[in-house]
């Protein structure tokens, strides 16, 4: 389809770029490509980061404004790669001879950054996204796809619009069926982040693991196709937390981020202690999540959280104090859009 002209749209395109964890994270193996063969299931958080997207007059640059958490130099930035990745996969559809469009994006950052939670990734989609729209250009299924693997192994889940088994490098997007009770009538479940102030870069873990910091037995593999298997059958709340440990346990990257900041098991130790209940970890960390059965009790868990790294009895690694939310899971991104 030939795009309308965008010079032509005044309002920005806006996009909530949500968060994600990962429930189960199973490597189960190195690949020649220098990736891993993953069988996670994934899902996305109330916690977003804010994107809108303006058409520039003919002759001006993409430009970025970063307002929140600071996600390092621009040039870098995965919002700016997307857009100029978007701009070349909408250009046959385009039309026209020149390429659609510079683009002026301002991102409120609320996601911390190489936290594990997928921040990034999600501003990358939603950036293509709303690139796509503010140009009035449409893109097949199967070239979106590509477009969004291309731009890093945690982006195609974003196109799942919820809960997901992720599998291959991170390309293969499984929709799944989410709790099947967690619906404004019963509350959904509540997920406590905790994200100390150290970044850990996702390559460093997975050398970690090729270099043998992993626990033998496939435990973590069993977990994910166990869930991915229930979760398909009909899943509720209670059966969800009732999982917690055996969730929280099922990370094979957990063990490799604990080698590459050894900080971190003193860390998970204290949570462990001031919360009382399971700890996992999502992608290669270093955030750490916790299970409630309410948005209400993940809120005062992080309130108590925030006391104790006031008093000290939650240590602050990377001489930050850590960043902490309560937020929700959520079933479904598509209604969000515009919110
Ligand atoms: O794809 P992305 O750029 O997000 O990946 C960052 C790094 O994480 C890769 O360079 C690779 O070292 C590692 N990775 C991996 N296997 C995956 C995903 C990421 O080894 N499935």
């Amino acid at each position: 389809m030939s795009g309308q002209d965008p010079h032509r749209r005044l309002a920005p395109v806006v996009r909530l770029a949500p968060a994600k964890v990962n429930l189960t994270l199973a490597l189960l193996g190195a690949r020649a490509d220098g990736f891993h063969e993953l069988h996670s299931i994934m899902v996305p958080l109330d916690l977003s980061d804010r994107l809108s997207v303006s058409v520039l007059p003919a002759g001006a640059a993409d430009s970025l404004h970063v307002t929140g958490f600071d996600p390092g130099p621009a040039p870098e930035n995965l919002v700016l790669r997307a857009i100029a990745t978007a701009r070349r996969a909408a250009h046959p559809a385009w039309g026209r001879r020149e390429p659609p469009p510079a683009l002026a994006v301002r991102l409120d950052k609320r996601i911390p950054v190489a936290a594990g939670l997928g921040g990034g990734s999600a501003d990358a989609a939603a950036a293509a996204d709303a690139a796509l729209e503010a140009w009035g250009v449409e893109v097949e299924p199967a070239a979106r796809h590509a477009l969004f693997a291309e731009l890093g192994s945690d982006v195609p889940f974003f196109l799942a619009g919820g809960p997901a088994l992720v599998e291959g490098r991170g390309e293969r997007v499984t929709p799944l069926p989410w709790l099947r009770d967690a619906d404004d009538a019963h509350e959904r479940p509540g997920l406590l982040v905790v994200t100390p102030g150290l970044g850990i870069s996702t390559r460093a873990a997975f050398r970690a693991w090729d270099d043998g910091a992993r626990v033998p037995g496939g435990a973590a593999r069993l977990a994910s196709a166990h869930l991915a298997e229930e979760l398909r059958k009909g899943l509720k709340v209670a059966d969800l937390l009732v999982r917690a440990s055996v969730l929280a346990a099922a990370n094979d990257l957990g063990p490799a981020a604990a080698v590459v900041e050894p900080a971190l098991v003193t860390f998970k130790r204290a949570l462990l202690r001031l919360l009382g209940r399971p700890v996992g970890i999502s992608g290669s960390g270093p955030t750490h999540w916790a299970l409630y059965p309410s948005l209400t009790d993940a809120a005062t868990a992080a309130g108590a959280l925030r006391a104790a790294v006031a008093t000290g009895e939650l240590p602050s690694p990377g001489g930050r104090p850590p960043f902490i939310a309560s937020t929700r899971i959520l079933s479904t991104t598509t209604p969000r859009r515009d919110a």
